[in-house]
């Protein structure tokens, strides 16, 4: 059985978390073997830099450094050798967060995050970079996730930005969802955990990857 490899996207406060546990039950009670894991993260390197970038203070190239440093580490250690076994990667969070956060978010240059990409993501041996086959998107009007995550738990230095931020960084995620419409999901996260839940479930289905 071949790898799959599907990212969980949206600004903070959108309700990924539980859906992603959701769909790595669904998969396992089909037989296959999951491998959960997130970015920046998912390896003990790229967790420390996840440390560093979400409580120090930083430039915006440091910051898009460091998540590429994690990125890279995550992809050899971790995420290559799960889907060359087979399993189905379930990732809370992939490059286009990057796009989202430090591109829309913070302003910073496209056009090196588009370098670092093909750096990084290189499948060596083609000119292909490795990406998600299917990236859903929690799409949520920030000023509801505003809502949601107020008084929820105590802010990391994104959360704590202000709701301008996070209108860049929505805006970041559907400029993305422009360049590549084939890989994106994009779900309406202002319903019901239900409804969302139903959508998230269609969109795997209608690739055929769960019955
Ligand atoms: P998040 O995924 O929301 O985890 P938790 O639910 O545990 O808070 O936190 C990751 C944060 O990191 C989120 O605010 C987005 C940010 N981020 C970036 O700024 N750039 C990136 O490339 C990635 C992967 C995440």
């Amino acid at each position: 059985m071949s790898g799959l490899f599907i990212s969980f996207e949206g600004i903070d406060g959108a309700g990924k978390s539980t859906h992603i546990e959701g769909l790595a039950e669904a998969f396992r009670a089909q037989g296959r073997r999951v491998t959960l894991t997130r970015e920046p993260g998912g390896t003990p390197l790229a967790e420390k830099l996840r440390t560093l970038v979400l409580n120090d203070a930083m430039d915006p190239m440091t910051e898009a450094l460091l998540v590429f440093a994690a990125r890279r580490d995550h992809l050899q250690q971790l995420i290559e050798p799960a889907l060359a076994r087979g399993d189905v990667v379930l990732c809370d969070r992939f490059t286009d967060a990057t796009f989202a956060y430090q591109g829309g978010g913070r302003g910073f240059d496209l056009d090196m995050l588009g370098w670092l990409e093909r750096q990084v993501q290189a499948l060596p041996g083609t000119n292909t970079l490795r990406q998600p086959e299917l990236t859903i998107w929690f799409d949520l009007d920030p000023a509801i996730a505003a809502q949601r995550l107020a008084g929820a738990r105590v802010p990391d230095k994104f959360e704590a930005q202000p709701l301008e931020f996070f209108r860049r960084v929505a805006a970041g995620y559907g400029a993305r969802l422009a360049q590549a419409p084939q890989r994106f999901a994009r779900i309406d996260a202002a319903r019901s955990r239900e409804a969302v839940w139903l959508d998230v479930l269609a969109a795997v289905r209608q690739k055929n990857w769960l019955s």
